[in-house]
């Protein structure tokens, strides 16, 4: 009997502990699924999908999901438009423009109301990881390095990988324009988002292991994720001139007594065809230019000078693919021609260390390639220039938080590189005209202003152009840009 209750006994504490195996098993599990849907690697783009896209405000590249445009503003598209392998809470492109605007309004408020809070968190900050910035501060040339608020106090929910605490140099303004865009933005809704001091370029500086500590939690474009330090000190450290760190090195011999500096910045949309805009755009100090940017042929409509020219490694590769048939051959060249790249992996860095020391790429996609060959013979490190991982990750953060950030593609979601040169020029031009870049009547336009025949913009799930567009909507209105339009 005492043999039997003990079994039973045995028995029922098995099945107990069992019970508990089991449903632990199952929390697991469940915890795992949301793990994945949350934080879950994308899928790589696939190859068939690169081609004939691109546009002003845009990439022509890092292809994911083109769909048509027909369905934007309203319901969420037929599950056929789908590429096989997004899930369907990637529902990206099925979010109406009243999703946008709250977006953009909590964003305004909530950065706005925050000083006291803000400045609580950069003593935080200055403790930790930036505490070898202050060592480099007093010993070299150049802005000087400090930590820049943070929101992070009044947003406690805001996951890790957002990182809203940036870098802060002081930056002496090149010019005392009246009515420049940093004097102006104080008044206008974007005055509690827009940080004066962020460094929009990179340089040698930059590189040190605290800063390799912190940037290397941001993967893609928005840190230094998948980049050994070793590579980072090799490539960065090339870029060690002012030509370097300002965006607008040959200001002084250019200024011509004029008190503000005018910067065009042009997309490749298709609003520019025939728009007569040629002489109006080379007219400015500066002209701004991205990936697919085909002059010849078309200088009556987008003039003909490029003094910047911003690319990733990537979307230069694509664009070279993608437009050679319409008179693509590579990226402008010219005396006045500056190279801006955005880096979105190691191979950006490699490219522009070839560039600078005339050498051939090292490794990775481009290997034994000559430089040369995009950048012209007279290329040299005072031509480059390399935006700061700090200043995408703000744009992300505070201009283009778009719902793809709630979603497994996160990680690859990113302003486009249009939406970067045009940010890159509101912080540091006094003025900024634009022109092709995406407007609400864009179904009336073809995708690029050289298209052959009409084709519709390409909408991709790394971008998110109806944010974009909107942002050009309200940075005109705020009177901070001129966007060029139809109406
Ligand atoms: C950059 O130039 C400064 C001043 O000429 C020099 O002290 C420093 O070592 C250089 N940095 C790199 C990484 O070459």
């Amino acid at each position: 009997m005492l043999r039997d209750g003990g079994m039973a006994l045995q028995r029922r504490l098995v099945a107990g502990m069992l019970t508990i195996i089991f449903l632990l098993c199952v929390y697991i599990l469940c915890g795992n699924l949301v793990t994945q849907s949350g934080s879950s690697p994308p899928p790589k783009p696939s190859q068939g999908l690169t081609k004939g896209t691109g546009s002003g405000s845009r990439d022509s590249e890092e292809p994911l999901d083109r769909k048509s445009n027909s369905d934007q503003w309203s319901q969420p598209p037929p599950a056929s438009t789908f590429h096989p392998e997004l899930s369907s809470e990637t529902v990206l492109h099925g979010h109406t423009r009243a999703t946008h605007t709250p977006t953009l309004k909590t964003q305004t408020s909530t950065t706005a109301e925050q000083p006291k809070l803000a400045e609580l968190k950069v003593l935080d900050v200055s403790k930790s990881s930036y505490d070898g910035v202050g060592v480099t501060r007093t010993s070299t040339k150049g802005p000087a390095l400090q930590p820049q608020q943070s929101t992070q106090a009044t947003r406690p929910t805001e996951p890790p990988f957002i990182g809203d605490a940036y870098m802060s140099e002081d930056i002496t303004p090149q010019t005392d324009c009246p009515d420049s865009i940093r004097s102006q933005v104080a008044k206008t809704d974007f005055g509690g988002q827009f940080l004066k001091n962020i460094p929009v370029l990179q340089w040698a500086k930059h590189v040190t292991p605290e800063q390799h500590q912190r940037l290397r939690k941001y993967p893609g474009a928005h840190g230094w994720g998948g980049i050994d330090y070793k590579t980072l000190v090799e490539t960065l450290s090339v870029l060690n001139s002012s030509a370097n760190w300002q965006m607008l090195d040959d200001w002084r011999d250019r200024s011509d007594k004029s008190k503000c500096i005018r910067c065009a910045v042009v997309g490749n949309g298709g609003i520019l065809k025939e728009s007569k805009k040629g002489k109006e755009i080379d007219s400015h100090h500066y002209v701004f230019r991205t990936n697919g940017a085909i002059i010849k042929g078309f200088e009556q409509d987008v003039g003909s000078r490029t003094t910047h020219y911003t690319f990733s490694t990537n979307t230069l590769m694509n664009s070279m693919r993608s437009y050679a048939g319409l008179g693509y051959k590579g990226p402008p060249q010219s005396k006045e021609t500056r190279y801006v790249f955005l880096p979105d992996h190691d191979r950006d860095y490699l490219l522009m260390k070839a560039a600078a020391t005339h050498t051939q790429v090292e490794r990775g996609p481009e290997r034994a390639k000559d430089p040369s060959k995009y950048f012209g013979e007279d290329v040299s490190a005072e031509k480059l220039k390399m935006y700061h991982p700090d200043f995408v990750r703000y744009l992300r953060n505070r201009f283009l938080r778009s719902s793809a950030l709630k979603t497994k593609y996160k990680d690859i979601y990113r302003p486009s590189t249009g939406a970067v040169m045009l940010l890159a020029a509101l912080h540091t031009c006094d003025q900024v005209n634009a022109y092709g870049f995406m407007t609400p009547d864009y179904k009336s336009y073809s995708d690029h202003y050289y298209d052959s025949s009409y084709h519709p913009v390409g909408f991709f799930i790394n971008h998110d152009l109806h944010m974009e567009m909107t942002l050009w909507q309200q940075l005109h209105q705020a009177g901070l840009i001129q966007l060029y339009m139809h109406t």
